[in-house]
């Protein structure tokens, strides 16, 4: 897998055309997305991480293989940055999810440890709502004990099944411990294969 960064954009109207299809991913501040990416990418610091939350502020595209992009997005949801720059991120956001036409699926992270949070399924409502493809990641799953990780994904499923009538796919991931890489790369590989077929 050849990935390359491809640039830093600051709003969708700056992104170049959409030539190839996209996977973003997107979830709280902190969640672990700059993380992931490189651990699905076998990078040490190709997306920059941080311990401090806020750390991606831009849409920031990297090639995989000159057949599709890896989108890191922005954190949603994080209390100590501006009102300002939150609603800036928001709107970003936003904009990149309606209007982007390249983009094929979008991977929501979830922190593995915590209970289900408002913000993060009022914003799996709003994906329904606008009818944008997604699945879900739960991440930083090394921090857990198999046993406490089954009881929150299942707790996580309740939830969601409360709202929703069917569940969406979902991936148990570490970037720490290297897990569920194979899961999501051959998930995109198979939605890529899927959309080559239907032309
Ligand atoms: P923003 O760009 O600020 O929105 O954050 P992000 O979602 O990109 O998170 P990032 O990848 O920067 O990771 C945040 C912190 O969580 C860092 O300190 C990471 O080392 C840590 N982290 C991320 N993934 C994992 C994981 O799978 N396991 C463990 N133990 N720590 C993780
Ligand atoms: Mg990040």
């Amino acid at each position: 897998m050849k990935v390359e960064f491809k640039g830093s954009y600051p709003s969708i109207q700056t992104l170049p055309q959409a030539d190839l299809p996209e996977f973003a991913f997107i979830g709280r501040s902190n969640v672990g997305k700059s993380s992931l990416i490189n651990m699905l990418c076998n990078h040490k610091d190709l997306a920059k991480t941080s311990s401090k939350p806020g750390k991606t502020q831009h849409i920031v595209r990297f090639g995989v293989d000159n057949l599709w992009f890896l989108i890191d997005l922005p954190g949603y949801g994080y209390a100590k940055v501006s009102k300002e720059s939150r609603k800036k991120f928001g709107e970003m956001i936003q904009d990149y999810l309606l209007e982007r036409e390249s983009l094929f699926c979008v991977f929501v992270l979830i922190d593995s440890r915590l209970e289900p949070q408002k913000i993060d399924l009022e914003f799996l409502e709003w994906l329904g709502e606008c009818n944008i493809p997604f699945c879900i990641a739960f991440t930083k799953t090394d921090k857990l004990k198999p046993v406490e990780l089954e009881r929150n994904v299942e707790n996580y499923k309740t939830e969601l099944l409360k709202t929703w009538e069917f569940l969406p796919d979902i991936f148990i991931t570490s970037a720490e411990k290297k897990l569920g890489k194979e899961d999501v790369l051959g998930f995109i590989q198979e939605v890529l294969k899927r959309s080559k077929a239907n032309g």
